[in-house]
């Protein structure tokens, strides 16, 4: 099979059976988004919604997209706008790591990166604020809006859950970490259409207000988020685990040493999830298990798997319970 183009390659991820030393009473299989084109979940709903706001004359060539993403999301819209001759402005803040900041930069056609904090001592009012101003101001503008617009969790719930049903015969439990809420509120209606049954685990990091947690400083992008998406309304799940830095950090190193997987952040965070979920449980029979892999480690090389990095982590938490 030869392919025109690499992002024609949307989906159709490895979905890899692991054992893993203290969960052999479950059935533990690994989803590996990375291994979309532009290394990430994200690719799903970039293409999708693109190809969705097309079909139905939303925008055109002459349309100004804007979104407002630091992370993997704006690495894949700026690809797939590119590719599709469409104009993208990104809005990042100074948190974007500078692989990301690279790539946005060479393939979108502005980036917008906000300084001042806003109230809460992040970015994100800073920047939905510039997003407001740019829809006042340019005339044939469309904001993507990740947390709000519906297409997100479409995307989800047609290519994502779909897969995974079709790979697995019989799930009993997804785990998904949570940012936008898109991949949760697809995955989670599909999945229990089939399924009825399934459990849908939602992670989310400390520090997160997603599900109604305490805000507090977060390093680790791509997981939690510092307001209540919209779309989460649309999500079917039955439980929530909160994980923090030190054990996204523990888990994503032993994912590396114990099954070869180098991956991003909120792998860890819901491979952790799982380790503790089903500790020192037992079943009749082995339940069929699904993690989300969203994304690869190498955008993380220098925090993640930096030593000095996670050592600064460590201090800070350890600062945090002495106080
Ligand atoms: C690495 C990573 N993990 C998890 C997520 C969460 O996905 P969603 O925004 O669909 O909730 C994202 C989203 O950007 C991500 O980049």
């Amino acid at each position: 099979m030869v392919y025109q183009s690499i992002l024609s390659k949307v989906g159709n991820t490895p979905l890899v059976h692991m054992q893993d030393a203290g969960l052999e009473q479950v059935k533990l299989y690994a989803k590996m988004e990375g291994f979309n084109p532009t290394g990430s979940v994200k690719d799903r709903s970039a293409a999708y919604i693109l190809e969705k706001l097309l079909r139905s004359g939303t925008i055109n060539q002459d349309t100004i997209l804007i979104e407002s993403s630091s992370g993997n999301f704006g690495v894949a819209l700026s690809s797939y706008c590119k590719s599709l001759g469409l104009n993208f402005w990104c809005v990042v803040d100074p948190n974007i790591s500078p692989e990301n900041e690279m790539i946005i930069r060479r393939l979108s056609d502005n980036l917008i990166k906000v300084t001042e904090p806003d109230h809460s001592g992040g970015y994100l009012l800073t920047r939905i604020a510039v997003i407001q101003r740019l829809l006042r101001d340019l005339p044939n503008c469309y904001w993507i809006n990740q947390y709000g617009n519906p297409l997100n969790a479409e995307a989800y719930y047609n290519s994502l859950g779909t897969e995974i049903c079709e790979q697995l015969e019989g799930i009993d439990y997804v785990f998904l970490g949570v940012s936008s809420g898109g991949t949760l509120a697809g995955t989670s209606r599909k999945v229990k259409e089939r399924y009825p049954k399934a459990q849908i685990i939602a992670v989310d990091m400390q520090g997160s207000v997603i599900f109604g947690g305490i805000p507090r400083k977060r390093h680790i992008p791509g997981i939690g988020s510092s307001m209540v998406p919209d779309i989460l309304k649309q999500a079917l799940y039955d439980d929530v685990i909160l994980v923090d830095e030190v054990a996204t950090i523990e888990h994503c190193h032993r994912l590396l040493t114990k099954h070869y997987m180098y991956t991003g952040g909120s792998s860890g965070s819901v491979y952790a999830a799982v380790r503790h979920y089903f500790a020192g449980r037992v079943f009749p029979e082995p339940p069929n298990v699904v993690m989300i892999f969203p994304d690869r480690g190498e955008r993380y090389a220098s925090t993640i798997y930096n030593e000095a990095w996670c050592d600064s982590i460590y201090d800070q938490v350890n600062k945090l319970e002495t106080v």
